[in-house]
């Protein structure tokens, strides 16, 4: 059987989702299990799906595909112990090491195999790892001392705002993807990089109020916008975003919480910086060809 490129397209999207998916089910029990000895492993690990989802995205765009950035929901399985989490780690990979080598058998095309050859050498030493992480959980199996009581609305409050760093993640790298500026593109990949590290302070913040996390959002693709319409929207999320931090920052009484709000508050308030300076760069160069300015 002869794979099509659309074919090849297809799977890689899947690929995309299923890297999408563990980073996802990898997050929540970073944020989750809380103890370092355990979660700094599975950070190592986090970074290395990103790549790979990186990779497989770079793939259907070279086929000319259109990225998007689905998940596949029944593969994201959280767990409710320490050992059960990481005994779902062990299994994601184990899954993504079967799904990898089963089209490795079908694709044609030779670099979407020797990418695929990569990747399945990557997962089969997760699936060692997180193997050896769950030996190590099951001899520490820790007193569950979780037993604090619980800040729901500080939780609540970091929820919400979790929500929208992730959404605006799923929405740069879209657009780091797709877009053919090579000044925006590395603009977006910057801007992506320093919200997931927002996502995850605010994640291993809910963990430790004893929370738990939730990394939901719309996921469906942005709109057809001109870049410098796309832009001016990057803007005013930006500028939004920050108002939302330096106003809960104000209100929020914890004061681990507070100075968290204000230090990504800061953060967010050069990305604004960033996109603007970017937009007036762009706009000199197509208005200064019209007035000679
Ligand atoms: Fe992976
Ligand atoms: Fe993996
Ligand atoms: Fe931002």
């Amino acid at each position: 059987m002869r794979m099509s490129k659309r074919e090849t397209v297809e799977l890689l999207l899947y690929d995309v989702a299923l890297e999408h998916s563990a980073i996802v089910q990898y997050l929540y029990h970073i944020f989750l299990i809380g103890n370092k000895s355990l979660t700094e492993d599975i950070e190592t690990i986090v970074r290395q799906e990103m790549r790979h989802l990186k990779w497989f995205a770079q793939k259907v765009v070279k086929l000319g595909g259109e990225v998007s950035l689905g998940r596949v929901e029944e593969a994201i399985q959280i767990g409710d112990s320490v050992e059960s989490m990481l005994q779902n780690d062990v299994n994601a990979e184990e899954h993504a090491i079967k799904v990898y080598s089963q089209q490795l058998e079908v694709v044609k095309d030779d670099s979407v195999k020797k990418l695929l050859e990569r990747v399945i050498n990557d997962e089969t030493q997760h699936r060692e790892e997180f193997t050896e992480l769950l030996e190590e959980a099951k001899s520490l199996r820790e007193e569950e001392g979780r037993e604090t009581e619980v800040d729901t609305e500080t939780v609540e409050l970091l929820n919400k705002l979790l929500q929208e760093e992730y959404r605006i993640i799923i929405d740069y790298l879209y657009q780091f993807f797709h877009s053919k500026d090579c000044e925006y593109k590395d603009i977006m990949l910057d801007l992506a990089v320093e919200s997931m590290v927002h996502m995850g302070w605010l994640g291993e913040e809910i963990g430790s109020l004893g929370g738990t996390p939730k990394i939901d959002a719309d996921l469906s693709p942005p709109k057809e916008v001109s870049l410098p319409e796309r832009v001016s929207e990057g803007i005013a999320f930006e500028e939004r975003s920050k108002e939302t931090y330096l106003k809960e920052a104000q209100r929020i009484k914890n004061p681990k919480v507070k100075k968290l709000l204000e230090f990504i508050e800061k953060q967010e308030d050069y990305h604004k910086q960033k996109l603007l300076e970017f937009f007036r760069s762009m706009r000199r160069l197509t208005v200064g060809g019209i007035d000679g300015d």
